[in-house]
């Protein structure tokens, strides 16, 4: 088991497998983004080590994140090799949702548990100003192949950027009424790359909710209002879904956090909003043994940091969002 200093029992693992993406959503990246050199990632048995390495530490959940995950070579592949891992029991993954109609019955025949599929707007030329080309029709098909490859509860995650999407929320919350779906509301936090969009039009979760019941009427908590992970749950009276908000900024859920973060070049991130990274890669590939592998692992949970420091104007520059997976 790994524990950090404050008593907190990190073991889920959120492994970015690749920067690259088919979408340019405006929050997470430049239109003129550049991506890094194959050679320079983690190549699949060097994903496969390390899975192996933490799952020995006491980590049993993994997720998938990019960049979009699914762009990655041989995914299916890697699905099922992580899923076939001693000790983990669930292999999830977060996915723009735009190659899902194919690769869906594949993914959960690899061993893939779930998926959260981002989808900021139900209006097709709003997804497109948002994602910059996006084809909202893809998604549509994308979520529902994972339904019908029993990839559920399908999650949907919405960023709320004020000018683009903030009065689509309704229509989104609505989606619950008919679906089994949780859609969760996030709130935009500030990395490198497109800081100022980032900071200048970020919507509270507070204010997300209130537009919502103004519309559809008063939402219930679900579970007495507690976390449930990152988000607080709610829902419409009589509706099949959920509504989840995660306000990472303006309340953060530091206190729950259980998670680390690989990047796709091996490097190991305590915390998605501090700068701070300790490399895995470069050791594994220069001869570390096991053993040392374990104590960087080790070290660095018991460091990871408590609370973002987004309100004393501490923003993680050094790397941009489809560089640590969200
Ligand atoms: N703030 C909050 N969430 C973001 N995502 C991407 N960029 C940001 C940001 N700046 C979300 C995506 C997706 C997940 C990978 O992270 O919408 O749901
Ligand atoms: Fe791609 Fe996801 Fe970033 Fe959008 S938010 S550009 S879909 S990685």
């Amino acid at each position: 088991m790994a524990f950090d200093r404050f008593g907190r029992k990190i073991h889920y693992l959120r492994i970015s497998l690749t920067d690259h993406c088919n979408l340019r959503c405006i929050y997470c990246m430049p239109e003129e983004m550049t991506f890094r050199p194959p050679a320079e990632m983690m190549q699949d048995d060097e994903v496969l080590m390390l899975t192996r390495l933490f799952a020995g530490l006491g980590f049993d959940k993994i997720r998938l994140t990019g960049g979009e995950p699914t762009t990655r070579l041989h995914i299916v592949d890697i699905v099922q090799g992580i899923a076939n891992t001693p000790d983990i029991q669930s292999v999830s993954m977060t996915t723009n949702g735009v190659l899902l109609s194919k690769l869906a019955k594949r993914l959960a025949a690899a061993g893939l548990e779930r998926v959260n599929i981002s989808i900021d707007t139900l209006d097709p030329a709003k997804f497109k100003r948002l994602t910059r080309w996006g084809d909202i029709e893809d998604v549509w098909e994308g979520i529902l192949a994972a339904e019908q490859a029993g990839l559920t509860p399908v999650k949907l995650n919405a960023v709320v950027v004020r000018g683009y999407n903030e009065e689509d929320v309704v229509d989104l919350a609505r989606l619950t009424r008919e679906h089994p779906w949780q859609v969760r509301f996030i709130e935009m936090m500030p990395f490198g790359g497109t800081t100022e969009l980032q900071i200048g039009q970020m919507v509270t979760a507070q204010e997300t909710m209130g537009r919502i019941e103004q519309s559809l009427g008063l939402l219930t908590p679900v579970g007495g209002g507690e976390l449930d992970g990152e988000a607080r749950v709610y829902h419409i009276p009589d509706a099949l879904g959920d509504i989840g908000f995660i306000s990472s900024v303006s309340a953060p859920f530091c206190a729950n956090c259980t998670r680390a973060r690989l990047t796709p070049d091996g490097i190991l991130r305590m915390c998605l909003l501090r700068e701070h990274e300790i490399d895995l890669l470069t050791p594994l590939r220069t001869g570390a043994s096991l053993e040392d592998l374990r104590k960087l692992v080790l070290e660095a949970v018991w460091n990871k940091p408590w609370g973002h420091g987004l309100a004393g104007g501490e923003i993680p520059l050094n790397r941009m969002m489809s560089e640590i997976g969200g």
